[in-house]
């Protein structure tokens, strides 16, 4: 097993689109960007130069770093090409099962013997879809943060299957690209981040829905006793409501813990359409033209 020279990832949405730039910022990856959907991969790249031009007017990158990392990234739209050769796959299509279980297949038909294959997935235990490939051995989550340009986290998470060596290339990689790994030495739903990040705010709700304090003055509370940069429900509207109420629901349908049902402050909102800066209104009103924050 060679050193990680070439890296594809799959899906050029959100989260691929940047993985496979700030792959390709590390100045020693080939990288290819794959996408089923036309269109996508142009908006990719759009996305991706829009981003390495601002660096370059902040000073954080010179002119000659953002082009070539531009140009080290190969877009593809044939996955069963782009699964050849790569020492490394991070799959980030979009949150379906049978879609990233279909991906799974293609790539154990046709990825590089000794290839990583990782998962970006937020919710979707690897060991769910390791056994499509036929070496769940060399299947992990790689699960990294949005924005993935900024956020300098990468939870590695063993699946039952998963070798040492695949933890330990999954890791190495992450450091190489500019990110700090942790390792999960078991699956769980929500991973460390998602799980205490769950814990926090459903506190917090829970404050609300029984009238200890306003949802301003918990903002205040958790920013400035807890440092976080926003309190949970500025957060909540920054990432939408709906997501929120999606994820608390996710994690309570899976562990069955009474202490992640959503709460009924939070369904309302949902209900009533009101899902934060997107929508102009949340826990907070958002005038036109300060949605995006
Ligand atoms: N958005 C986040 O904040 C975030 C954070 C961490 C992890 N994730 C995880 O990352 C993954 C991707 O999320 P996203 O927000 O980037 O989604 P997205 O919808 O922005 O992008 C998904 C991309 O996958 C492409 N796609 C769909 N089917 C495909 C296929 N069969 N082959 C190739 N490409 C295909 C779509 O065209 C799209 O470009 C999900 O598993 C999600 O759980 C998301």
């Amino acid at each position: 097993m060679g050193e990680i020279q070439s890296v594809t990832v799959v899906g050029a949405g959100t989260m691929g689109s940047q993985i496979a730039l700030q792959s390709a910022l590390a100045g020693r990856y080939q990288v290819t960007l794959v996408d089923a959907v036309p269109g996508q991969l142009q908006r990719a790249r759009a996305n991706n130069t829009r981003l390495v031009d601002r660096a370059v007017e902040k000073g954080r990158m010179t002119r000659e770093q953002a082009d070539a990392a531009l140009s080290r990234i190969k877009d593809s739209g044939n996955l069963e090409q782009a699964a050849k050769n790569a020492d490394l796959i991070i799959e980030a299509v979009i949150e379906d099962f049978d879609t990233k279980s279909k991906v799974f297949s293609e790539l154990g038909k046709h990825a590089d013997r000794d290839a990583i294959i990782a998962s970006n997935s937020s919710t979707i235990a690897i060991s769910r879809l390791a056994d499509f490939t036929k070496r769940p051995d060399q299947c992990c989550n790689m699960h990294f943060f949005y924005p993935p340009l900024v956020m300098d986290l990468v939870e590695i998470v063993r699946g039952p299957s998963t070798s040492d060596a695949t933890v330990e290339r999954a890791a190495e990689f992450a450091k190489a690209i500019g990110r700090t790994p942790v390792v999960l030495n078991r699956e769980i739903p929500g991973f460390i981040v998602n799980r205490i990040l769950h814990m926090a705010t459903q506190e917090a709700y829970r404050l609300l829905d029984a009238g200890v304090a306003s949802v301003e003055d918990i903002d205040i509370a958790v920013e400035k006793g807890l440092r976080w940069p926003l309190g949970p429900f500025r957060l909540g509207d920054l990432t939408g409501l709906d997501v929120t109420y999606a994820a608390r629901k996710h994690m309570y349908e899976t562990t069955g813990d009474e202490r992640y049902r959503p709460s009924p402050a939070l369904e309302a909102k949902v209900r009533a359409g009101e899902l934060g800066r997107k929508t102009g209104r949340g826990w907070y009103q958002y005038p036109a033209g300060e949605e995006k924050g």
